[in-house]
């Protein structure tokens, strides 16, 4: 069963914005999303912050490995700039930072556990229990649609999330369903499966919804594969095209 958004804006503003920065949270609002996708890893210190590849170089100017440097570094480097001079003061979010921005405009999260190689037991560990943390009141409320969902490739990650916060939903990402995906997300607890758009059948689907999973698909940019795979039964997608496909869909107003 999937309680949540069906249509999410992919790292906050799709295409539209820089990736995973603040600025493009507002882009996403200023198309009408209150769902978003994002990726968080750790800095040096164990911090995570809100970023998609482990290296700088191609959204962050820069040169390294995200864990060679502290958050408060990274928290002061130019993320906009590569996207456009109109966003040269976007900076890397803090994931505490960025949370707390869609908290207070009433964004629904897809935290992406994103850990950098060899480090998925502490990225899988911190996330969870940061998420924890900051979603203290909902858990208590046991308002289950208010509280974001966990993601990862990785099951090491997921593992460690599910261990700090056992009471924060999973979803096991995988980009084609191996023969064994509902074992895996059996073994994980998760709630969902997220996959590739591009590897789902309509059998693969009804497998997924058969088993009683929900299923979100990752980065639906055409509008007439969205209505096909909601044709299939699929719950959510992420998008980056949020001026083709917008919060109600492929089909809601302003498309
Ligand atoms: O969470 C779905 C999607 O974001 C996975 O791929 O590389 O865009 O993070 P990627
Ligand atoms: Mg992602």
């Amino acid at each position: 069963m999937w309680i949540y958004p069906k249509f999410l804006a992919h790292r906050g503003g799709g295409k539209l914005a820089p990736e995973n920065t603040i600025a493009g949270l507002q882009c996403g609002l200023a198309h009408g999303f209150h769902a978003v996708e994002f990726d968080v890893m750790l800095a040096r210190d164990g911090v995570p912050v809100v970023m998609h590849d482990p290296y700088l170089g191609r959204t962050v100017a820069g040169a390294g490995n995200v864990f060679d440097y502290d958050a408060a570094e990274l928290a002061a480097m130019d993320a906009g700039s590569w996207f456009g001079p109109q966003f040269g003061d976007a900076t890397v979010p803090l994931f505490a930072q960025y949370v707390e921005f869609c908290k207070a405009n009433g964004i629904w999260m897809n935290i992406e556990i994103k850990p950098a190689p060899g480090f998925d037991v502490e990225t899988g560990r911190v996330v969870g229990e940061l998420t924890r943390a900051m979603f203290g009141l909902e858990i208590a409320r046991g308002d289950p649609a208010a509280l974001p969902l966990m993601s990862s490739f990785s099951p090491v990650a997921l593992a460690a999330a599910r261990a700090a916060a056992p009471d924060v939903p999973r979803a096991l990402l995988l980009d084609a369903l191996p023969a064994d995906w509902e074992a895996q997300a059996r073994a994980l607890g998760a709630v969902a499966i997220h996959t590739n758009q591009k590897h789902l059948t309509a059998a693969l689907a009804r497998q997924v919804k058969d088993a009683g999973f929900g299923l979100f698909c990752y980065t639906v940019n055409d509008p007439a594969r969205a209505r096909a795979i909601i044709g299939w039964g699929v719950d959510g997608m992420c998008t980056d095209r949020i001026d083709l496909i917008g919060p109600d869909g492929p089909d809601g107003p302003g498309n």
